[in-house]
Formats: structure tokens, C-alpha cells, sequence
């Protein structure tokens, strides 16, 4: 296998440690969440849970191309350029009718030192892959589901032609040039040791990293009993041991643009806030706002009285890294903070 395997590291790279950098004048990651609708059902994923029995995602659907740009060009005025921005959120964002539009424009703009996408990778032919590439898109993460037409059957409840699948990711990597690809894949889609090994036969030779990730107990409507491996309970979804922080530090280096321009400061799937809506106020202006700022002391206090659902949140447990962590800094930031109103 010639890809590099992931063990219990950050797909990211190296993280610098939080701390020292806040407050941020600009945001690390930005992440756009450009559609919220996904071709895949996977067991794991809040797309399991029919749409009736879900709570409030977003008033709308599909991120307006032209609230994009707008986004783009007020994250041109940051003082910064943002680390990351993403496309990813509740949906697989290739099925953005103007996905290749929106990630060339923010490269054009230059607003970021990377611009990454996570998706399944099912629509993948190979027009979508020359696309990416001419659009300059700089990392793409695939979430493979199995490595067989029935194994993505019973995870993802969906009919590929396995092949074909493959036989697209492997046209992407030889013409990529620049661009990052890294595949993984959850725990609970492989079957044992020698299903690994398969995975890494079939894959380890079409992609920069690879990597098995625990699937985690992230999302509030969805029955994990019967799909997890023990040692979800215990690991984060990298591998790291668990280790809970009682300051969630997500607001201090991120913003998430739901598809209606409602900004969020996590990646939680129910959101313990809304902290500004971009159709009538720059991206800049919700960043040092009051209620990002009001939102971040609160959250200096403890997540557990910031609101249930931070209280509750599975994300800060499964996702975080220790790189990250506040916790034994809270009163000096408290100050920092303070002073900038
Ligand atoms: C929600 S998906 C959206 C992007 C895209 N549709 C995809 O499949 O990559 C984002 C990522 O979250 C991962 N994910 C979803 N539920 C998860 C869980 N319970 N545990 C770990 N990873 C999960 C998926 O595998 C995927 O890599």
C-alpha cells in the first residue's frame, strides 16, 4: 500500500495549541454547509432518521449561490486568510448544483489556505472529477461505507456499482496533481481483520492517507445500540483515548454557514445557538459580535450551563482534540476576552 495510514492523529495535520492564537481576529476553519440533503442513508448518520422525526436543521435546503459569494467576499476582508474552508455539514455537497463554482471562487478569491470537501464520492464520474481539479479544489475526503456493493447496501441502504466506484476514485487520484485525497472509512463497515486488509487492497494505492475512523454515538435521534463497536465508547472517532472537556472550544476557532445563512459555532447537528444570519449582517460583524462574544464567556463557564445541549453534546466528546482544549485556561481567556468589547 503505498497511501500513508492514519493511527489515532488528526486527518488534518499537526494542530498548534488553541490556546496560544486566541482570540482569533479570523476565523481557522470556515465551513460551509451548502446542502442539506444526502443520496446515502448511512446506519450511523442523522440521514438514517426519517425527516419527520428530525428537529430544526435549516428553514431552507439549498445555500443560494448568490449568499455564497457574498460570504466569500466579506471573508476576503477578514484580517486573516481562514486556515480551512470546508464544504461538508448535514449533506453530501456534490449535490450542490454549483459546487465546482462555489469551491473555484473561493480559490480565486483566495480567501484560504485550503479549500477541502468531504463527500461520499458516489458521484464521482469522471466530468466531477476533472471539474474539481480545474476548480482547484485542494483536499477532498471520501467516506467509504464497505468494500462491496453489499456491504454499501446494508450500511448506506443504497445500490452501487462497486467497480465503477472504485474505478473513479482511482481516475481522480492520477490526474489530480496538487489536490489531497484522503479515504476513510468508519469501523463499523468492516467485517474483521481480513475485511481491512481488503479495504487497503482495494484502496491504499488510490490516495495520499488512509484511515479506519470509530463511528461515534454523535447524534441524539439516532439508535446506536446495535451499530457501534465497544470501542466507540471509549475513543474518540480518531482513535484518541475519550477525554472530557468541560469547555467546548469549537466557537473560539470556527463558524458554520447553514444553507438558510444562519451562522452556528459548532458542528453539532442541533445547534445550541444561532449567532447571526448572513443575508443581513457581514460574516465579520457576527465573528466579533455580541452574541458569538456573549456565547464564547458563557461557554468559558462550563458547557454544562451554557445550554442542555452543550451540556449533552457528543461531539465535543467524540471529535475533539486534546490540542484544543481550554479547560485550564479559562479565567486568562475570560480577561482576553473582556477585553476586547
Ligand atoms: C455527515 S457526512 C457529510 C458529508 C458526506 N455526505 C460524506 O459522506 O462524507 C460527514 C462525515 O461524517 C461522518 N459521520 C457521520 N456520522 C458519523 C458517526 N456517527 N460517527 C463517525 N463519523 C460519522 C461521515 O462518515 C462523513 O465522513
Amino acid at each position: 500500500m503505498k497511501a500513508r495510514l492514519l493511527n489515532a492523529e488528526a486527518p488534518g495535520g499537526k494542530r498548534d495549541n488553541l490556546v496560544q492564537s486566541l482570540p482569533l481576529s479570523t476565523p481557522y476553519v470556515v465551513q460551509f454547509f451548502p446542502i442539506y440533503a444526502c443520496n446515502f442513508t448511512c446506519e450511523y448518520c442523522h440521514h438514517s432518521i426519517p425527516k419527520n422525526n428530525r428537529e430544526f436543521v435549516t428553514e431552507w435546503p439549498v445555500m443560494e449561490y448568490s449568499l455564497y459569494e457574498k460570504c466569500i467576499d466579506e471573508l476576503a476582508g477578514f484580517p486573516e486568510k481562514v486556515r480551512t474552508l470546508r464544504f461538508v455539514g448535514m449533506g453530501e455537497p456534490l449535490l450542490h448544483k454549483d459546487i465546482i463554482k462555489m469551491i473555484k471562487y473561493a480559490k480565486d478569491k483566495k480567501v484560504s489556505n485550503r479549500v477541502e470537501l468531504i463527500s461520499n464520492g458516489s458521484l464521482l464520474s469522471h466530468d466531477m472529477s476533472d471539474a474539481l481539479i480545474s476548480a482547484g479544489l485542494d483536499r477532498l475526503v471520501i467516506s467509504l461505507q464497505g468494500t462491496s456493493a453489499e456491504k454499501y447496501k446494508k450500511v448506506c441502504g443504497v445500490d452501487i456499482d462497486f467497480d465503477t466506484f472504485v474505478s473513479n476514485i482511482g481516475y481522480l487520484f492520477n490526474k489530480k496533481m496538487d489536490m489531497e485525497i484522503y479515504l476513510k472509512i468508519v469501523d463499523v463497515a468492516l467485517d474483521g481483520d481480513d475485511d481491512r486488509e481488503r479495504f487497503f487492497k482495494i484502496f491504499g494505492d488510490i490516495c495520499d492517507t488512509i484511515g479506519i475512523e470509530n463511528a461515534v454515538p454523535i447524534f441524539p435521534d439516532v439508535e446506536f445500540n446495535n451499530v457501534l463497536n465497544t470501542e466507540s465508547r471509549v475513543k474518540t472517532q480518531f482513535g484518541l483515548p475519550m477525554k472530557k472537556m468541560n469547555v467546548c472550544p469549537q466557537p473560539f476557532y470556527t463558524m458554520q454557514i447553514n444553507p438558510d445563512g444562519k451562522i452556528v459555532g459548532c458542528y453539532a447537528v442541533y445547534y445550541p445557538r444561532i449567532l447571526g444570519d448572513c443575508n443581513n449582517r457581514s460574516l465579520e460583524d457576527i465573528w466579533n459580535g455580541e452574541e458569538y462574544m456573549k456565547f464564547r464567556m458563557e461557554m468559558l463557564d462550563g458547557r454544562a450551563n451554557v445550554c442542555k445541549f452543550c451540556k449533552e453534546c457528543k461531539i465535543n466528546d467524540f471529535r475533539i482534540f486534546p490540542e484544543d482544549s481550554l479547560d485550564e485556561y479559562a479565567d486568562e481567556l475570560k480577561r482576553k476576552y473582556e477585553e476586547l468589547k
